[in-house]
């Protein structure tokens, strides 16, 4: 069953925020269109990296791209969650995953060569870096974390928006899709073992990475 689906249907929501969201349902439709133009912006900016990447190197950094847009829901959930107003200001400003791109790299290096050269893009500001492959969460949890703001077009006036780009290798997509996939399963509880088993599981994803990594280097540059 689709916990997501599931959540829409049965979840109570608070009416309150119904009533908000039918009362600034215009102004939240250009909102949420907007964000949607900010991932067309920074997806079509990955595609180029991609395909002069493989140009020059025969081959691609990236495996896939995956985007989505938060439902209002999860928006007006998480602002109420945090004890935020609920309001289009407060969204744009304390709401950092409205608009997130996944991008699914081949190698540990890739993620990287791409991160750099989007954030040296003179349109892209960097708001926030987090880097857990550097620095991986206690639970083993690895990816690199970019907060952008991105200009995107209108026909009279510019607007720049906030966009959260998970960059991250095949393996470590695979371990956090697996332990998201479990995590979620609310009605169990997480023993300190199960816990040490998911934090060995990713040990073995980043051994598996490094030495792709180290293999890739030895074959092509
Ligand atoms: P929230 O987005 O409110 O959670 O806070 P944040 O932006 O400070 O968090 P962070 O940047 O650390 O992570 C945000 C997103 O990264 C989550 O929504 C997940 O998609 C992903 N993420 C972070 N930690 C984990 C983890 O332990 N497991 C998995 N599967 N995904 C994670
Ligand atoms: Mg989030």
């Amino acid at each position: 069953m689709d916990k997501k689906k599931d959540k829409q249907v049965f979840e109570y929501v608070n009416p309150q925020a119904l009533k908000w969201v039918k009362e600034h349902s215009s102004n939240m439709t250009n909102l949420m269109a907007y964000y949607k133009c900010a991932i067309m912006e920074v997806e079509t900016k990955l595609n180029v990296l991609n395909e002069e990447f493989s140009l020059q190197h025969d081959r691609n950094p990236i495996n896939t791209i995956k985007s989505r847009l938060k439902s209002i829901l999860s928006i007006t959930e998480k602002l109420e969650r945090n004890g935020l107003e609920l309001t289009v200001e407060n969204i744009e400003e304390f709401l950092s995953d409205v608009a997130g791109i996944r991008v699914i790299c081949s190698f540990t290096d890739d993620v990287y060569i791409i991160a750099n050269a989007l954030l040296s893009q003179d349109d892209i500001t960097l708001i926030r870096k987090k880097d857990y492959i550097a620095h991986p969460k206690e639970n083993g949890y690895r990816s690199l974390h970019l907060l952008v703001n991105v200009p995107i077009f209108l026909a009279n006036e510019k607007k720049i928006m906030k966009v959260e780009i998970q960059l991250r290798t095949i393996a470590m997509d695979v371990w956090a899709s697996l332990e998201h996939q479990l995590r979620y399963k609310k009605s169990f509880e997480f023993s300190e073992e199960m816990a040490q088993e998911l934090k060995k599981c990713a040990d073995l994803s980043a051994e598996l990475d490094y030495r792709m990594e180290r293999l890739r280097r030895q074959v092509i540059d």
